[in-house]
């Protein structure tokens, strides 16, 4: 199945990289939440090809609306991951596919077709990039630490803007990124490139196979409250594992201290 959803990504990918730098119809689902032609194109293909083979699975994919959230076989899809990076020529963006059975988080791809990178993991086994398999950092103090976050497209709106928690965040860490593909930034905490990802509004397609994939490599996958990873919890904390319990603490005191 691994290689069944790796062989479709890069598909995917193909299309997307084709895309690249060209000029595209761009729709706002809001201010900030735009859908580009190829966020369509990329998920006709995706889902073509998983309904032929698994014509009897779910899918929830993030342009064609929730469906069945309990299912045997669940995949979760997000066909263009950093919709924004894409639509503005920033070369940060993948495509993620999740696929839970009975509830649990089985196989997780993430590709990203620009660097051509694929992280795969699928449950009980490794966490890999390009076949290799890596680990998260060994990091052990906030201190000398590069975590990652990102913002939510309703912050205008919504109450929880990340404002506090960067502000503290910045304070504690050596440096703090915001790429803006959250499914590739859980990646890079598994391969060891920053130590941390916390975000505050995700959806279950941007998250499940990152998770499964920190997981794999060793770290930890938590919400803001120390609960197991659900890709139905907009929440998601990713640490190596190491830094996890320091991360917590101050994204829940939010004190602005460099101590
Ligand atoms: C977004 C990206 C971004 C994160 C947003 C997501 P999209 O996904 O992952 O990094 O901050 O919350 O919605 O819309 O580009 O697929
Ligand atoms: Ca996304
Ligand atoms: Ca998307």
């Amino acid at each position: 199945v691994l290689d069944f959803i790796l062989a479709v990504a890069r598909e995917a990918g193909e299309l997307l990289r084709e895309g690249f730098g060209q000029k595209h119809e761009i729709t706002y689902k809001s201010r900030a939440d735009l859908v580009t032609d190829r966020d369509i194109s990329s998920e006709r293909l995706i889902l073509e090809r998983i309904t032929a083979r698994f014509p009897d699975h779910q899918i929830i994919s993030e342009e064609s609306g929730i469906r069945e959230r309990h299912a045997h076989w669940l995949w979760l899809v997000d066909p263009l991951d950093g919709t924004n990076n894409y639509a503005h020529t920033y070369p940060f963006f993948a495509i993620s596919i999740a696929v839970l059975k009975d509830d649990s988080l089985e196989f997780g791809v993430v590709y990203d077709p620009i660097h051509n990178e694929w992280f795969t993991a699928n449950r009980g086994g490794g966490a890999y990039l390009n076949d290799q398999p890596i680990h998260v950092s060994a990091i052990k103090d906030v201190r000398h630490a590069q975590i990652s976050t990102g913002f939510p497209y309703a912050r205008w709106s919504a109450t929880p803007n990340n404002l506090r928690e960067v502000e503290t965040m910045v304070m504690a860490c050596q440096s703090i990124r915001c790429m803006g593909a959250a499914s590739l930034d859980l990646c890079y905490v598994a391969s060891g490139r920053s130590d941390g990802h916390w975000e505050g509004e995700l959806n279950s397609w941007d998250s499940a196979a990152g998770a499964l994939i920190v997981q794999a490599a060793g770290g930890s996958v938590t919400n803001l409250a120390n609960r197991m990873y659900s890709p139905w919890d907009p929440f998601v904390v990713a640490t190596n594992g190491l830094i996890h319990e320091e991360v917590l603490r101050r994204l829940n005191n939010k004190v602005v201290s460099g101590k």
